[in-house]
């Protein structure tokens, strides 16, 4: 990586702004919020403790969901400070504005070391536009600039790209943070020259979201797995009946040329040979969102390609499990990036949960470098409790799937070269 890192500046006594994707799952339980998964705070420690280590007055500044400018309660980052000082064993400021007087003030009262966490940069709605003056206020208490918001480098927002250019402008530094290395390194290096067989496998619900993907990867991958409802829109190309799967008609072309391009660049394209499939009934229960809940009754393998018209494919079936898992056992390299099919729901977990095991058999038993590209497979992974038996576990969502397509992240262009 050709950017200026953590490792290379000097902190000392400066005033650190330091961008982090906290944006962490949280619940309310007895009238508090209680984060459910830390992961994200984790995985910044190594960076600010190089920081506190080499003296630098930290502020940290995230965002937390997408309260659209307003002061949204449920929103804000104040049990993300108190999380923070447990696994620093540090006491960790806050202050509930990230701009103004009072952010400065402490600011000022902070030493060689100190830790400052700002409240939802969210809460201003110029944040996500990316407002020059709003950047300017933000790099009021900024000497230097550091990004460990991987998660977050695909947005173009004043504290991820704006406050950057205002650092620069005046000379100081914009370093990259040590997941951020980490994150490219896995995503990027490792994927450059992968050792092979390399095994690439996509899941998820729409081709649409992953075919920049695929076609970036058909280039490089000698494997290429398909799950997931995105696995509809290839068989209603095929010219099979989709049912009551997703399945994007107006996809099919797209998928098509896929295919086309998979077979010119002798890529094995493997899609699947076997359902689970259901019948989706409403139910009177509501949502969240106060939908009806829909009931899957009925699950049963099937291996018919046309799937019934009262039925929606929803897990990859046992066939196809076997089919992927051979391929991936003999893989050198793996990426994975969407599960196979509605793991959220237990009955249709199987497939995603095989293809877990598999990635971690293969790291575990092969020596095979595996990276999973955040988001939902992260999920699956960890509710595996397979998370520790694979090599890479992106931060990013959408993040990762937007560098994996090769695309510029706005967060890491703004950031000063070697
Ligand atoms: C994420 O969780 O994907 C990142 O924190 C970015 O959040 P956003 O999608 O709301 O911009
Ligand atoms: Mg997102």
């Amino acid at each position: 990586m050709a950017k200026l890192t953590v490792r290379d500046i000097d902190v000392r006594g400066k005033r650190v702004f330091l961008r982090v994707d906290y944006n962490v799952p949280l619940e309310e339980k007895d009238g508090q919020m209680v984060i459910t998964d830390a992961t994200r705070i984790v995985e910044t420690l190594p960076t600010l403790k190089l920081l506190i280590e080499k003296g630098g007055r930290l502020i940290l500044t995230a965002h937390l969901g997408r309260p659209k400018g307003q002061r949204e309660p449920t929103m804000s980052l104040r049990p993300v400070a108190a999380k923070l000082a447990d696994l620093l064993a540090r006491p960790v400021a806050f202050v509930d504005d990230c701009i103004g007087e009072k952010v400065e003030k402490t600011v000022s009262a902070l030493k060689d070391g100190d830790v400052l966490l700002l409240e939802n940069v969210r809460y201003y709605s110029e944040e996500e536009k990316n407002n020059p003056a709003f950047a300017e206020k933000l790099a009021k208490v900024a000497d230097v600039y550091v990004n460990d918001a991987f998660g977050a480098a695909h947005r173009a927002h004043a504290s991820t790209e704006g406050v950057a250019r205002v650092v620069a402008k005046r000379g100081g530094k914009c370093a990259a943070g040590l997941l951020m290395e980490r994150e490219l390194k896995f995503l990027g290096d490792e994927l450059e020259k992968p050792a092979r067989p390399f095994v690439v496998i996509l899941g998820g619900a729409r081709v649409t979201d992953k075919i920049k993907v695929i076609d970036r990867l058909l280039e490089k991958a000698d494997s290429i797995l398909i799950g997931g409802a995105m696995a509809y829109t290839f068989r209603l190309a095929q010219g099979y009946k989709t049912g009551k799967s997703l399945a994007e008609a107006d996809k099919t072309q797209t998928a098509n040329d896929a295919l086309a391009k998979a077979k010119a660049k002798n890529v094995q394209f493997l899609l699947p040979v076997d359902d689970v499939v259901a019948m989706p009934v409403k139910t009177d229960k509501l949502d969240k969102k106060g939908k009806p809940v829909i009931e899957w009754q009925n699950p049963r393998t099937s291996s018919d390609m046309n799937c019934p018209d009262d039925s929606a494919g929803l897990d990859v079936g046992p066939a196809t499990v076997k089919a992927y898992s051979d391929v991936i056992a003999k893989a050198k390299t793996i990426l994975w990036n969407g599960p196979m099919g509605l793991f959220e729901n237990k009955q249709f977990a199987a497939g995603t949960n095989a293809v877990a095991q598999a990635v971690a058999d293969a790291t575990q038993n092969n020596g095979a470098k595996s990276i999973i590209g955040g988001g939902d497979s992260v999920k699956a992974l960890n509710k595996a409790k397979l998370g520790d038996k694979v090599s890479f576990m992106s931060t990013g969502g959408g993040a990762s799937l937007e560098f994996l397509e090769g695309a510029v992240l706005p967060g890491l262009a703004a950031l000063s070269e070697k």
